[in-house]
């Protein structure tokens, strides 16, 4: 009877999911040459990046993020945390200033009330929850409180013993905040604050962490993390510390309160000491978290439960104090450019994985043209490309020379198929190229007309389309200008 009293009373109390899970992206200001707000949302825009964090209320990117569409989270900084705690009058000013003077063109939808406060900055844990509640009533007169919620993020390093995560529990010299501010995080409606970084629960787990295990690889079924006293298997520590916070929060009774991971990423570059902050690894695990995120898969103890992610972070920060790794977490440097192409074909739409370093598909210098003619023939034929802009009088016919039509329908064929690799082959008589072939109104397609940014759109694989598809598609192709070339020969034997 008991274990059946329990499943009813969890069942009724759960994190309930209605909403599907996003990516976001923090925001890092302390770059020597930092990009301008027009620049940093132009960069949002062009990686279709929808969600991002703020480590302060900045108000001319605040301005910038306007008529966007771009959701922001708001941080009161630790700084001006022991004002705002003490104060009303001060929480409400800060409101005003920072938040209602930007909405609703600016769609603020979180304030973060200070930044792992409770583990960096013990001397102001005794007003957190009281600047949150004073925040929130702030926006309570303001009638803001629906759309805007107010929360803090914490370190993971806060919850203690979190393996096996159904043993995990907050540190519990802080229960005293802690109860509170969850049933302050429950009657508000909110959600808490993860800060998780894999990446250095594996660094000082002294090898007890598999790095596959970190990165979110396939592990073999023997290896994999199963929690002896709920049973569930864990294939990956971002999993286990959310459920790791889950059961904490549960430990004091709260059951209701959903998770959004506010930080988590991991360095592509690092000191002598710090060997796994590789830009492999670095890609692998942003690509893999994003897909994990984005696929609502849940964690073990809450599947499908969507658990929103913000990476860390949008730029290098080259200002950053401290070890190498720690100026490296950023996806893109200072001028836009990735660090790393993310692996995300069928994961969606946002940060496409083929941003810039553009390539375009071009004809070899001297290519056979019959071989040239045949490609072109098929491109434009079985292959599906739209050639009419090479006939007379149209922007891509001048220079009229088979090569130059080759190189038009072979790079559209391969921004078609979205890059894909094997997609600029044409039997030998294409290469990829970085130079932008387009010339006078003969735009060519992947040309950005700046070089810096493209359209993440076009270029992010429609979820629909798979691997597969495009390469049985491409052995269609070859077959087929296999085909036309035997036809060539076979003629010009009889001639
Ligand atoms: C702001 O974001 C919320 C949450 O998605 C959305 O419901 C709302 O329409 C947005 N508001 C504006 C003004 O874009
Ligand atoms: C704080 O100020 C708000 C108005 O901004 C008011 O509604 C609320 O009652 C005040 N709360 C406290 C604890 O003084
Ligand atoms: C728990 O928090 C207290 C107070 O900040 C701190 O002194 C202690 O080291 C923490 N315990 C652990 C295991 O981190
Ligand atoms: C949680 O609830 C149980 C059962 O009602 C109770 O025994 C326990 O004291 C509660 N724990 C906390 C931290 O409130
Ligand atoms: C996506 O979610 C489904 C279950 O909803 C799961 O079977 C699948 O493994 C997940 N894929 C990834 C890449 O996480
Ligand atoms: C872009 O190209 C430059 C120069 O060819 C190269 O150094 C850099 O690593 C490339 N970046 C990416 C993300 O491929
Ligand atoms: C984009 O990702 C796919 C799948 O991982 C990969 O095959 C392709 O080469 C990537 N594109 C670039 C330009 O790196
Ligand atoms: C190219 O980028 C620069 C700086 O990012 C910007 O000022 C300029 O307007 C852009 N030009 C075009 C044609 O988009
Ligand atoms: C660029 O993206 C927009 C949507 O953001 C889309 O409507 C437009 O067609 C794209 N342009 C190209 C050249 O693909
Ligand atoms: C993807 O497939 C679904 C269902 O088959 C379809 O409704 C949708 O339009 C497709 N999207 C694209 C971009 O092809």
């Amino acid at each position: 009877m008991a274990p059946l009293l329990l499943l009813l009373l969890l069942a009724a109390s759960v994190v309930t999911a209605d909403e599907d899970a996003f990516i976001g992206v923090n925001i890092g200001t302390a770059l020597s040459d930092m990009p301008n707000p027009t620049q940093v949302v132009a960069l949002l825009k062009a990686q279709q990046i929808r969600h991002v964090r703020l480590y302060d209320a900045d108000r001319a990117m605040l301005l910038a993020l306007a008529n966007t569409g771009i959701q922001v989270t708001v941080s009161v900084p630790n700084e001006e945390l022991l004002g705002v705690g003490q104060s009303n009058a001060t929480a409400a000013n800060w409101v005003a200033r920072n938040v209602v003077a930007h909405v609703p063109a600016t769609n603020i939808t979180a304030i973060a009330v200070g930044s792992e406060v409770l583990t960096t900055l013990p001397n102001a844990a005794p007003v957190l929850v009281s600047a949150m509640k004073f925040i929130h009533s702030a926006l309570v007169a303001s009638n803001l409180d629906d759309q805007i919620k107010v929360s803090t993020p914490h370190s993971s390093s806060f919850i203690l013993d979190s393996f096996p995560p159904s043993q995990a529990f907050f540190n519990r010299s802080w229960d005293n905040v802690m109860v509170p501010m969850l049933k302050f995080l429950q009657s508000s409606g909110s959600y808490f604050m993860l800060n998780s970084y894999p990446y250095y629960d594996y660094m000082q787990s002294n090898g007890v962490i598999p790095l596959d295990y970190a990165l979110f690889r396939p592990l073999p079924p023997n290896k994999e993390a199963v929690d002896a006293n709920t049973l569930l298997h864990y294939t990956n520590v971002f999993d286990a510390v959310v459920d790791a916070a889950y059961f904490a929060m549960a430990y004091l009774n709260f059951t209701n309160v959903p998770i959004v991971v506010t930080e988590s990423g991991w360095p592509s570059k690092g000191d002598k000491n710090e060997p796994d902050a590789t830009l492999d690894n670095a890609n692998t695990y942003n690509s893999n978290l994003i897909r994990h995120v984005l696929n609502n898969t849940g964690t073990p103890k809450h599947p499908g439960i969507a658990v929103s992610t913000y990476i860390y972070e949008l730029y290098n920060e080259d200002m950053r104090p401290g070890s190498l790794s720690e100026k490296n977490w950023g996806l893109f440097d200072a001028n836009g450019v990735p660090i790393y192409i993310l692996h995300l074909t069928d994961s969606g739409m946002v940060l496409a994985n083929d941003t810039t370093n553009q390539t375009y598909c071009v004809a070899r210098d001297g290519a056979d043209e019959k071989m040239l003619q045949a490609a072109l023939d098929w491109a434009c034929g079985p292959g599906k490309v739209d050639c009419s802009p090479l006939l007379q009088g149209q922007p891509c016919y001048e220079p009229d020379t088979v090569n130059a039509h080759a190189t038009y329908a072979f790079n559209t064929y391969y921004h078609q198929m979205g890059m894909a690799s094997g997609t600029c082959y044409f039997n030998g008589v294409a290469s990829v190229t970085t130079s932008d072939p387009s010339h006078g109104s003969c735009k060519f397609h992947g040309s950005g007309g700046n070089g810096t940014f493209i359209n993440g759109t076009s270029l992010a694989p429609s979820s629909n389309s798979t691997a597969s598809g495009c390469s049985s598609n491409f052995h269609v192709g070859s077959a087929a200008i296999t085909l036309i070339i035997g036809v060539l020969l076979w003629s010009a034997a009889f001639l």
